[in-house]
Formats: structure tokens, sequence, C-alpha cells
């Protein structure tokens, strides 16, 4: 099946990559989230991210306006009817998702299909709360979703062989690598990532080294673009405490423990880049 539109449910970070890169490859993008001024929002910062690159003379500035229009904001989901293909992209959230995928498959033709970029909830479950399991499939992108070549397709229990097959292709067509991961917690990037992000968090509790030192050293010692602790930050240390928290739960070991620093640094509200403080400060935007 060739893919002709697409909607991006989650105008944030992740579906404002998404929305971007498959109206690079000239696809049509309805890119909806809980209000048309959110959308809109979104749709602003894709602009302006374009923006960067045309003023570093890697963009045209016909080609950015081309990009930009191919674009629609939307508040509702049901703007993503007649489209071939519903990527969400919301909070990490599994009733959130569930209610989500329940809207989309209301309003979708029934060769559409439905894609989550969750990172770590189970595909299986999402399907089973709609009607057709079996067009439902994980399509994990990684950030920042223009630079990074990988997408992470997830099958579920329920995935037919030609929902696979349409979303690699899909993937590829926007410049992608796929790999093929099945159903089980934190799929192949974060079921090896998270674990040596929280390693990295407990060297840093038990005093092996401080911070910078402990970025330093996987950076430079093991060819890393940046240290585990600087990349927890940059994914969000909410982000990787609750993926920590799939691990643990879904696989029942207890070498998948979240580390206490790691809590106790979400518990105080230090997220990371996004707050201005994780295991590292930044700068305000
Ligand atoms: N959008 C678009 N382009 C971006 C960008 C963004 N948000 N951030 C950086 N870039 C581009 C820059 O424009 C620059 O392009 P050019 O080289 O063509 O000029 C290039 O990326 C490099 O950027 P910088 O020079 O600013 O900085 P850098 O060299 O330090 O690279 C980085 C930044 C690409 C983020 C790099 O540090 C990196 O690869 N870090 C690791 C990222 C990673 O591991 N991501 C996966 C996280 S895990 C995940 O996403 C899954 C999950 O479920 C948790």
């Amino acid at each position: 099946m060739q893919i002709g539109s697409l909607a991006v449910v989650g105008a944030g970070q992740m579906g404002g990559g998404i929305a971007q890169v498959a109206a690079q490859a000239g696809i049509k993008v309805t890119l909806i989230d809980v209000s048309l001024e959110a959308a809109t929002a979104g749709h602003g910062r894709i602009a302006k991210g374009l923006d960067k690159l045309v003023e570093k003379g890697k963009l045209q500035a016909a080609d950015r306006d081309a990009i930009v229009s191919r674009i629609v904001p939307a508040g509702d989901v049901s703007a993503a009817k007649g489209v071939d293909f519903a990527a969400e992209a919301a909070t990490e959230q599994e009733e959130l998702k569930k209610k989500l995928f329940r809207a989309l498959d209301e309003v979708i033709a029934p060769h559409a299909i439905l894609a989550s970029n969750t990172s770590s909830i189970s595909i299986t479950r999402m399907a089973a709360a709609t009607r057709k399991p079996e067009r439902v499939i994980g399509m994990h992108f990684m950030n920042p979703v223009p630079v990074m070549k990988l997408v992470e397709i997830i099958r579920g229990a329920q995935t037919a062989d030609e929902t696979y097959a349409a979303t690699k292709t899909l993937a590829e067509r926007l410049g992608k690598t796929t790999v093929l991961s099945t159903d089980f917690p934190g799929f192949i990037v974060n079921r090896i990532l998270i674990p040596m992000l929280n390693e990295a968090c407990q060297a840093l509790q038990e005093g092996v080294a401080n911070a910078a030192d402990i970025d330093t050293a996987m950076k430079l010692g093991t060819n890393q673009p940046m240290g585990p602790l600087e990349l927890a930050d940059f994914i969000g240390l909410d982000t990787v405490y609750f993926i920590a928290k799939v691990l643990h739960e879904g696989l029942g070991d207890p070498k998948y423990r979240p580390n206490p620093l790691l809590k106790q640094y979400v518990d105080a509200g230090w997220f990371g880049r996004k707050t201005g403080r994780g295991f590292h400060t930044y700068a305000a935007k």
C-alpha cells in the first residue's frame, strides 16, 4: 500500500519531528493536538527549525515553504478521517494512548494503519483496545527525529504482515533504517539503553565518579556522542524513570530496578534539559 497522507497525533517534539520528516518526503500531514492552538504552536516550531536549515544554506526557502504548507494543524482526531496512516506520538500514558487509538479507530478508513511512537508501552495491549488489532503497529522514532536514522518497528501479537510491510516502506521513504522488534518491554533500544543510563545513575550515587567524569569516560572511552547522564537529561529523567519502571515491572528481574537517585531527581522535578536541571544544569532557552 502506498501511503499518500498521514495524521500525526501529538504536536510535541516527537510528533513535530515525525510530521517534519514526512512532509520533507512529500507526504501530506495532518498534525493533531488537543487544541488547534497547541497544533498550530507545533507547526510553528517545525517552521522555525526549518528556518535554521535555510539560514545554514542546507534548504532552499521555496522548499521550506512547500514543506510547511504540506502540514495542516488540527485540534481534533476527527481530522484524521481519510488518511492512510495515523501515527500517535502523545504523552507516554497507556490510558491516554488507548483512548486516542479507540477514537482514531472510529474515524480512519478500514485500510488505514494505526501506529504508536511509544517507547515502552505494549503494542499488543493497545491493539486489543481497537476493533482492528491487525492494523496496529509500533513505529518508534528516536530523538531528534530529523537527525536520528533509526526507526524501531514493533509487531504486536496481532499485527498483520501487510501492516508491517507498509510501515517499513513508509519509514524507508522517510529516509530511515528500520529494525524489527517483538513486543517485549523496552523493545530493542530501550531494553539495552535504559539499563546503561540507570547504571550510570547508580555509579554516580555510589560515588564512583562525578557526573562530568562519568559522561567524559563514556563519551571518549566508548565513542558515544553524549555521555549517559547527559543523554538521560536529554531524553528527560521522568521518561528514563518511567521506562526503567516498565522494564522492572514487565520483566520482573531485580536487575532492572530503577536507581533511587534517579527517582529522587524526578521527585524533585529535576527532569533534565527541559526543566533546566538534571544531572547537569542548562541555561534557559
Ligand atoms: N532537529 C533537527 N536537527 C538537529 C536537532 C534537532 N532537534 N538537533 C541537532 N540537529 C542537527 C544540527 O542541526 C546539526 O546538523 P549539521 O551537522 O548538519 O549542522 C547536527 O544535528 C549536529 O548537531 P549539533 O552540532 O548542534 O550538536 P551535536 O553534534 O552535539 O549533536 C545530537 C547533537 C545529534 C543530539 C548528538 O548529541 C546525538 O546524537 N546525541 C545522542 C542522541 C540519542 O542518542 N538519541 C536517542 C535517544 S533515545 C530515544 O530517543 C528513544 C527513547 O525512547 C528514549
